[in-house]
C-alpha cells in the first residue's frame, strides 16, 4: 500500500509499506477515504518532536472504510464508514474511566503524560498514522465512531481533531456570559476555538495571528475581532488598552512551540531548542488574562523547559488548564452541533491533494502558500 513516509526534518515522501494487519482482537484495518495535515504534523516535519524515526508514517485525523476487524470488535461491520479519534484509547484505564482519553495510560507505552497518538513518533506510541491508504486501529470497539448517514465526510474527518480540540479549548477556558476571549493562532485550531467560544457564551471574541489571509477568514468564519500581532507593538499592552485595562477573561493558546513573534523565545526554542518551543503564545496568555482569569492552552509545547512567566501565573492568581484534547468524549456534542448547523468544520478545508503528492501538500500548509488553511490527502482517489 502506500504510505507518507518520514525520511528526516522536512522531507516527506510516498513510499509503497507493508499492508496493516490486526495484531490483537480488539484492532481493526480500515481502508482510509480522508486523512489531514494538521499543525501538529508540523512540529514533526520540523523535528522538533523526540524520537521521531526515519520511516514512520504520520496522520492522525482520518476517515476510512472498515476493511477488517479482531475477533473482539463486536460494534463494528466491515464495511462502515468510520472516523477515528487522533487519541488512542483504550477506554478501559483509570483516566478514560475519567472521560481523560488524551492520557489513557495503556495506549503509549514510551510515557506517562499524553495516551498514544497515531503517527506522532515512538514518544507518542510509535503507531503508523493514517496519511495512507490503510491503517491499523487497536482499540476499535472503543475508538471509532461510526459516520451517520446525514454528514458529509469533509465534516468528520475534522471531529476526529481540530473541531474537539479548538471546542475543548474553550469549554476549559471556562468561559462565563458575556466575557472577552482572547485566541492566539488562526490556524485550523484557533478558528474553532473562535468559533466554539460564541457557543460558551463569550461576548467578544479576538483572535490574534500575523498571517492576514487567516485572520480575513477567522473575521467572518469565527466570527471575531482580529489583529495582526506584527502591527501590534505590543500585544500585552494592546489587550490591556482594548478591555479598560483589565485584561480579557479567558485567553487561549491554539498555537504551541512552532511560534513566530520574539525574538528570544524563537532563539532559545526554535534555533537552539534550549526549550520545548517557543512559548511567547503562552506568555502572551498569561500577561493579557485578566487578574483571576482563565488560560487555556491546547497548543502543543514540549515537556519540559518552557520560559513562561509562572510567577504572573501567581500572583495574579490564574487557572491554567491545558491537554490534549478528549475527541471521543466531545464528539457525540460535537455531531449535534454539526447537524443544527452551530459549527460548519469542512468550511475550513482548502485544499484536496492525492497522497502522492503528500511532500506538496506539508510544503504548502507549512509555508502557508496559496491561502491553505486545512489540507485533506485523499489516499484512495
Ligand atoms: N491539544 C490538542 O489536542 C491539539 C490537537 C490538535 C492540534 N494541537 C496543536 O494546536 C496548535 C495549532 O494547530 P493548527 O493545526 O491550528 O496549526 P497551524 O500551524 O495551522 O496554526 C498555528 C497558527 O498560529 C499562528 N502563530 C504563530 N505564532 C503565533 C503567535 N506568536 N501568536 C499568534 N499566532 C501565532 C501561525 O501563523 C498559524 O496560523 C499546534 O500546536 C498543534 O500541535 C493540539
Ligand atoms: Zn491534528
Ligand atoms: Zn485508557
Amino acid at each position: 500500500m502506500l504510505a507518507m513516509d518520514y525520511r528526516g526534518p522536512y522531507r516527506v515522501r510516498v513510499t509503497d509499506k507493508p499492508m496493516p494487519r490486526i495484531e490483537h482482537p480488539r484492532d481493526a484495518v480500515v481502508r482510509v477515504t480522508r486523512s489531514c495535515i494538521c499543525g501538529s504534523d508540523l512540529h514533526l516535519y520540523h523535528g522538533m518532536v523526540p524520537d521521531c524515526r526515519v520511516g514512520t508514517t504520520f496522520g492522525h485525523e482520518f476517515t476510512g472504510i472498515v476493511e477488517e476487524l479482531g475477533e473482539d470488535v463486536t460494534n463494528l461491520k466491515v464495511g462502515d464508514h468510520v472516523l477515528v479519534p487522533f487519541n488512542i484509547a483504550c477506554g478501559q484505564c483509570h483516566f478514560c474511566k475519567q472521560g481523560l482519553f488524551g492520557n489513557c495510560h495503556e495506549s503509549n507505552p514510551q510515557a506517562t503524560a499524553v495516551a498514544g497518538i497515531y503517527g506522532y513518533s515512538h514518544t507518542a506510541g510509535g503507531y503508523d498514522g493514517g496519511q495512507a491508504q490503510y491503517v491499523r486501529v487497536p482499540y476499535a470497539d472503543f475508538g471509532p465512531t461510526v459516520i451517520p448517514d446525514w454528514m458529509d465526510p469533509d465534516d468528520a474527518v475534522l471531529l476526529t481533531d481540530v473541531v474537539p480540540t479548538g471546542y475543548q479549548a474553550a469549554e476549559m477556558g471556562g468561559i462565563q456570559k458575556g466575557d472577552t476571549v482572547l485566541v492566539l493562532g488562526a490556524g485550523p485550531v484557533g478558528l474553532l476555538a473562535a468559533r466554539s467560544a460564541w457557543l460558551f457564551g463569550a461576548g467578544r471574541v479576538i483572535v490574534i495571528d500575523h498571517v492576514d489571509y487567516r485572520l480575513e477568514f477567522a473575521r467572518t468564519y469565527c466570527p471575531a475581532e482580529v489583529y495582526n500581532f506584527k502591527e501590534l507593538d505590543d500585544v500585552v499592552v494592546f489587550m490591556k488598552k482594548t478591555t479598560d485595562g483589565l485584561g480579557v477573561d479567558v485567553a487561549i493558546d491554539a498555537v504551541g512551540g512552532d511560534a513566530k513573534g520574539n525574538f528570544l523565545q524563537t532563539l532559545f526554542g526554535t534555533k537552539l531548542k534550549l526549550e520545548a518551543g517557543n512559548a511567547i503564545p503562552a506568555h502572551w496568555a498569561i500577561n493579557s488574562v485578566k487578574k483571576g482569569g482563565i488560560v487555556s492552552i491546547v497548543g502543543v509545547y514540549g515537556p519540559t523547559g518552557n520560559m513562561v512567566p509562572l510567577g504572573n501565573v501567581v500572583n495574579k492568581g490564574l487557572t491554567i488548564r491545558a491537554n490534549q484534547a478528549s475527541v471521543k468524549r466531545l464528539v457525540p456534542r460535537l455531531i449535534e452541533h454539526v447537524r443544527e448547523g452551530r459549527l460548519d468544520p469542512k468550511a475550513i478545508i482548502t485544499h484536496r491533494v492525492p497522497l502522492e503528492e503528500v511532500a506538496d501538500a506539508y510544503h504548502i500548509f507549512m509555508s502557508k502558500l496559496d491561502n491553505c488553511i486545512k489540507p485533506v490527502l485523499l489516499p484512495n482517489g
